[in-house]
């Protein structure tokens, strides 16, 4: 059976468009109900500029107040060096650096260019010189909504970059949901054949409907870790357009049904989903918490 892994990434891209503040009592019980559902990772917050993201403004407290269970990496956001000392100091498992392998998008979303931004994570690397490892989230890999098509040589190019400056992990991101499975194919037998010694992470939004689609792809592939939200939230402010991730237990309980091993305990993680829409104050996408798992059968009608 394969082995799957999954990165939590509700209280980080989830949250980070919600509109309305989210206390941080309610961030950290859902981090510590999901430490407790068998994730390999969770995307706690990010180390970004509070005026940037406000939502995450809480990023020290949350990280200093939740419990660490062993096996469960706890991993942060960083766009720049400032971020990365925070999130040293915070004891993050991981620093998740962030870059867009669009101009357009990265000076919309870190306001610089692409070769300030590569440069400056470059440093974060130095300075952070094996004391915790590092992956690399790059943006926009299968298309930009402002620029449209980008080149699979430029994400090459960057992912390369950062291999050879010594990175766990990257991770190729769908940051507006405009990846088709063929398009996810062709770029997992790419990074895949070039990188078969790092993490290779996967990360949909679910935007035009083709998320389970591109997880299907990916896994048939052989990619083996996905970044996923609770309920299907997120999206990043700062791309036009932008919606949901894939839904983490939607996405799970197909894999499962299917025969792969993902390490989650499903029955733990619904009743997180459920509860999900009192938390935000708005319904979310998900579909399995609703109807309930495949197993779940009805009664008879009277
Ligand atoms: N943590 C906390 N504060 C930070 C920071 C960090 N990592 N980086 C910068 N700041 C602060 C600066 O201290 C400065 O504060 P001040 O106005 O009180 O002096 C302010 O933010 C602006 O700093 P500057 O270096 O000029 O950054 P910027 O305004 O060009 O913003 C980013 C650059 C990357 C920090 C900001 O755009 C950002 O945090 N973006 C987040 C993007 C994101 O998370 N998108 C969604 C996920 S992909
Ligand atoms: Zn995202």
């Amino acid at each position: 059976m394969t082995r799957l892994y999954f990165n939590e990434v509700v209280t980080r891209d989830g949250f980070q468009i919600e509109p309305r503040f989210i206390p941080t009592d309610d961030k950290i019980a859902l981090i510590d109900a999901l430490s407790q559902c068998g994730y390999a990772k969770i995307e706690a917050t990010s180390f970004t500029s509070p005026k940037a993201i406000p939502m995450l403004r809480d990023a020290e407290e949350v990280m200093g107040r939740i419990q660490r269970v062993p096996g469960v990496e706890i991993t942060v956001l960083v766009p720049n060096l400032r971020g990365a000392e925070r999130a040293l100091e915070s004891h993050a498992d991981e620093l998740n650096l962030v870059m867009s392998t669009s101009e357009t998008h990265n000076q919309t979303n870190l306001r610089q260019s692409r070769a300030q931004s590569q440069a400056g994570l470059t440093d974060v690397i130095r300075h952070v010189a094996g004391r915790t490892p590092i992956n690399v989230s790059l943006s926009t890999c299968f298309g930009c909504p402002m620029e449209g098509d980008v080149p699979l040589s430029e994400v090459m190019r960057f992912a390369q970059h950062f291999a050879d400056h010594g990175v766990r992990g990257l991770t190729v991101c769908d940051t507006t949901g405009m990846a088709h499975p063929s398009q996810v194919q062709h770029m997992a037998e790419a990074m895949l054949k070039a990188f078969p010694r790092l993490q290779l992470t996967f990360h949909f939004h679910n935007t035009r409907g083709m998320g389970l689609a591109n997880i299907l792809a990916a896994v048939k592939s052989g990619i083996t870790r996905f970044d996923g939200s609770l309920g299907g939230l997120g999206g990043c402010p700062y791309a036009p357009g932008a919606s949901g991730n894939i839904c983490s237990e939607d996405a799970i309980h197909m894999l499962q049904a299917m025969g792969y091993d993902t390490g989650i305990d499903l029955d733990r993680l619904l009743p997180l989903a459920r509860a999900l829409p009192e938390i935000v104050g708005h319904d979310v996408p998900g579909q399995v918490a609703k109807a309930g798992k495949i197993t779940d059968l009805h009664p008879v009608p009277a």
